[in-house]
């Protein structure tokens, strides 16, 4: 085996989120509730070029997994070609997405054919009106004809996203759990998280995981043990048919225990949490195809100083104004 990328804590990193850009289309209510609005002077994100070298120089450190996120990543006008470039690096065997879904139907066999295997896809409520109060946009329809797309597709692995939202969308759990019994899908539940944008929000909206898991436990679902190289998800199995659960619970204890996941933002800064400091810049170390040693070394460095656990339960986001800002 070639070198790896370890921490201090005994964790081992194999999967990388790549932000490639900080842009939405989107209004969720706990993101960017009014909307993506451009700093100006802002850094300029990651060319393809960069991208390939930042890529080739993980893979050589044994990664093999590359998420490409947001923001919204399919605004990227070089989307496509990004995907199938890093699909072709040596190594990189899985290239997921994590998307709100915005013309998927359209896009989904396009996707598919540039070498993505794995989609993620938000969907915070079922009611269409609801949906719209939540992201600010009318799009669910587009979203569940976007399902379908992907699936004829022969996209591996589909996951949907909802985040956890008091008295917006906890009335729902019985008709997410349907969703995914009746389509054969996993979903999972995502505890709100507190970022330096939405303390407010955050107070008058945060459920506990527990919310979900005690309802699944209670209609007999099966928690399924944790597999080596798994993110930090707890999952159900339906103990009756198809459909799987997860729940993404920050806040609760050890959650940071079973992290295996780097993050780029669309910038080029290597974020070791998403919750943490601002981040290193990486650009400088991406110019020349001959920096790669130099850029592998610097990673090894970097990453072994990965803090134990983030900062949430201090009510602490560090330097997270909002989750498009490095790629959720
Ligand atoms: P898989 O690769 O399919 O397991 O998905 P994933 O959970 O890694 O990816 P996805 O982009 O769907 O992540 C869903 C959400 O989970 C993220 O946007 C975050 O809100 C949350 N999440 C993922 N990783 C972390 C993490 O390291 N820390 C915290 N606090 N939340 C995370
Ligand atoms: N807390 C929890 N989830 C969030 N997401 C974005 N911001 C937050 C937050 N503050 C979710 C999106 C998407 C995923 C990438 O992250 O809804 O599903
Ligand atoms: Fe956009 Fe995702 Fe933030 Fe919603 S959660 S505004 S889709 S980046």
């Amino acid at each position: 085996a070639g070198p790896e990328l370890t921490d201090l804590h005994g964790r081992r990193f194999e999967y990388l989120r790549l932000s490639l850009t900080d842009v939405c289309n989107f209004r969720c209510s706990y993101c960017l509730p009014d909307g993506y609005r451009k700093t100006k002077g802002a850094p300029t994100h990651l060319s393809v070029d960069e991208i390939r070298r930042l890529v080739g120089g993980f893979a050589t450190l044994g990664l093999w997994k590359i998420r490409l996120t947001g923001g919204e990543p399919t605004l990227r006008t070089e989307f496509l070609e990004i995907a199938k470039a890093v699909s072709g690096i040596e190594g990189i065997r899985q290239i997921a997405i994590t998307t709100n879904g915005y013309r998927l139907e359209a896009r989904a066999q396009h996707y598919a054919d540039h070498g993505i295997s794995a989609i993620n896809i938000s969907m915070d409520s079922l009611k269409p009106e609801k949906f719209h109060a939540i992201t600010g946009h009318d799009r669910l329809a587009e979203i569940l004809s976007g399902i379908d797309a992907c699936k004829a597709a022969g996209i591996a692995s589909i996951k949907l996203n909802s985040v956890l939202l008091k008295g917006l969308n906890d009335d729902e759990l019985d008709d997410f759990i349907a969703f995914v019994v009746e389509h054969d899908l996993t979903l999972r539940f995502i505890e709100v998280m507190r970022t330096n944008d939405n303390p407010g929000y955050f107070i008058e909206h945060h459920l506990p995981g527990s919310f979900v898991s005690d309802r699944l436990k209670s209609s007999g679902w099966l928690r399924q043990s944790r597999q080596a190289g798994a993110g930090p998800a707890i999952e159900y199995a339906n103990p009756t048919g198809p459909g799987r659960i997860g729940i993404i619970a920050p806040y609760s204890k050890d959650f940071c225990a079973s992290c295996n996941r780097l993050r780029v933002s669309a910038t080029g800064k290597l974020h070791l949490c998403l919750f943490g400091d601002g981040g290193v810049d990486l650009k400088p170390w991406l110019q020349d195809d001959a920096q790669k040693e130099e850029l592998i070394a610097r990673l090894q460095k970097l990453v072994a100083g990965k803090a134990p656990a983030h900062l949430l339960h201090q009510g602490n986001s560090g330097a997270t104004p909002h989750l498009a800002s490095i790629g959720g």
